[in-house]
């Protein structure tokens, strides 16, 4: 494993470590560092370390990492709360704001993160920033109908935007099988206003402004691991 890979799993194993008990519904972050956390989950599962846990998983990749190590898998219900969720993240403002969708999977991770207590965003320290856009583009899930005219309306918000494409030269489909398109958008300084304009048009699904959702950071360093919590 790399420098980096050490990091990620540091912060997904400290997550579950010291957030999950017996019992609780967990749910289940998408990516490289996230994946660490479902792995560490499902040992102390099969450890019989944790009881009576269930899980909802934000992709195809969580799933099948939890039907790996035997973790119950759940469906939502009109009540259902997560009591915590352990997700990755693309970029972190120092308000705990959020890109994601790096991995494809925002709009589900987005539906998991509003239905949850607590939301722990999982990071190596490269993923934080000073503002938002900083470090990466805005990933944005939209319809494959049509999906080109979404292009000129997100260069008139002010983005270049690309549309993702897969290792083997086709457009990269979401686990919804939808498109995703990368809009760089530079510095974001009024993210909440820019969220409202990407979602105004129809055929556009979500966007990976994560905002005011994460309750809690886990950042993994080369001097440690620290927890910041939303209140602090
Ligand atoms: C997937 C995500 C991921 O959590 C995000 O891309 C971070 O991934 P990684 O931990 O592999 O850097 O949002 O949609």
């Amino acid at each position: 494993m790399s420098e980096v890979d050490d990091l990620k799993k540091a912060a997904g194993e400290y997550a579950v470590d010291n957030f999950i008990q017996s019992g609780m519904l967990v749910g289940l972050g998408v990516g490289s560092t996230a994946i660490h956390a479902v792995r560490r989950l499902g040992e102390l599962v099969q450890a019989g370390e944790l009881t009576s846990i269930t899980a909802i998983p934000c992709g195809h990749q969580a799933e099948e990492a939890a039907q790996e190590f035997q973790i119950p898998l759940v469906e939502f219900t009109p009540t259902t709360r997560i009591d915590v969720t352990i997700d990755g993240a693309d970029e972190v403002d120092p308000e705990l704001n959020l890109i994601k969708g790096g991995g494809g999977a925002l709009t589900r991770e987005k539906i998991v993160a509003q239905s949850s207590r607590r939301e722990i965003i999982v990071v190596d320290e490269s993923k934080l920033s000073s503002k938002l856009g900083e470090k990466w583009f805005v990933p944005i899930e939209v319809l494959r109908f049509g999906w080109q005219t979404q292009m000129g309306y997100l260069e008139s918000l002010g983005s270049e935007p690309v549309l993702r494409m897969a290792e083997n030269g086709t457009p990269f489909l979401t686990d919804q099988n939808n498109y995703i398109i990368d809009a760089n958008f530079g510095m974001i300084d009024n993210p909440i206003f820019l969220g409202e304009e990407i979602k105004r048009r129809t055929g556009i699904i979500e966007h990976g402004l994560f905002l005011h959702l994460a309750t809690d950071l886990v950042v993994a360093s080369s001097i440690g691991v620290r927890h910041i919590s939303h209140e602090d």
